[in-house]
């Protein structure tokens, strides 16, 4: 791997934990203006600080993320659908390479959709932008997309996604946590990151969702709407990171999550 490309990895994955916290807050490039991600700069204001990567679309980031932040950015390069068109796997890539070098961001990120009547489509996205991405020394995120079909979050599934995302070269993959997500981690060379998916009921939910993923070979999460749509963003995100990169266990991540809330919304 090139120096520039592990240097901008290693701004991502923390090097003296191996783990990372992702923020995730592209939702708004297929549904629209999401509960709670209405305002973007008002929900990223206030977590930015705490997360480890921040992963907008190219419009959040020029219009909500203060350019002087220190958080490395992972930008959304693909996109061209909406929740209520007729194939959310339908995508190619949305911003050039020449953008993102311009934004100055350590990593760029797709979604690949494995199964789909659009897998060629979008694994030639990710292969043709591996192939950028070690001519300009910045690392490529996989995303193994399931759209609507949230039932197809299994190992087979996304066993077979992951590591089709890995020989096509992308440079970490981010993926959901499933039932036997160690052989989904066991079968993927590169680093798996989690996205949270829906809301969950309970905080303690989220926090055994990012132990479990950590604890079975994740190196962190990329976590979007389980902070952001929490009551307390701010002590969501700093519960999460201890379990990350603190070894907390749920128990005293939850205990920290109870202190924190009354602190700070
Ligand atoms: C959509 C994405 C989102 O960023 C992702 O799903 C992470 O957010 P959440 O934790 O809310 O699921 O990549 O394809």
């Amino acid at each position: 791997m090139d120096w520039g490309l592990q240097n901008r990895l290693a701004r991502i994955i923390r090097p003296a934990t191996g783990r990372t916290v992702m923020l995730a807050v592209d939702h708004g490039y297929f549904l629209g203006p999401t509960s709670r991600l209405e305002d973007p700069r008002e929900t990223i204001a206030p977590l930015v600080s705490y997360a480890d990567a921040l992963m907008p679309t190219r419009g959040v980031l020029r219009t909500s993320v203060d350019p002087k932040t220190q958080t490395p950015i992972v930008l959304r390069v693909s996109g061209g659908t909406s929740i209520i068109g007729p194939s959310l796997a339908d995508e190619e890539i949305t911003t050039t390479f020449e953008e993102a070098i311009r934004m100055n961001v350590s990593a760029v990120a797709l979604s690949i959709f494995v199964g789909t009547e659009y897998e060629h489509q979008t694994l030639m996205n990710l292969a043709d932008l591996v192939n950028e991405g070690e001519t300009y020394g910045i690392p490529v995120l996989a995303v193994t997309a399931v759209g609507k079909e949230l039932g197809k979050r299994d190992a087979r599934f996304l066993s077979l996604s992951c590591r089709i995302a890995a020989e096509l070269g992308a440079h970490f993959v981010k993926t959901y946590y499933c039932e036997d997500f160690e052989k989904v981690v066991g079968g993927c060379p590169v680093p798996v990151v989690i996205a949270g998916g829906p809301k969950l009921d309970t905080m303690k939910d989220v926090l055994q969702l990012t132990h479990d993923a950590i604890s079975r070979g994740a190196v962190g999460v990329d976590m979007g709407r389980n902070i952001w749509q929490s009551d307390h963003p701010v002590a969501a995100i700093q519960a999460v990171r201890a379990i990350v990169h603190e070894k907390y266990t749920v128990k005293k991540a939850l205990d920290l999550f109870e202190g924190l809330k009354g602190k700070r919304k």
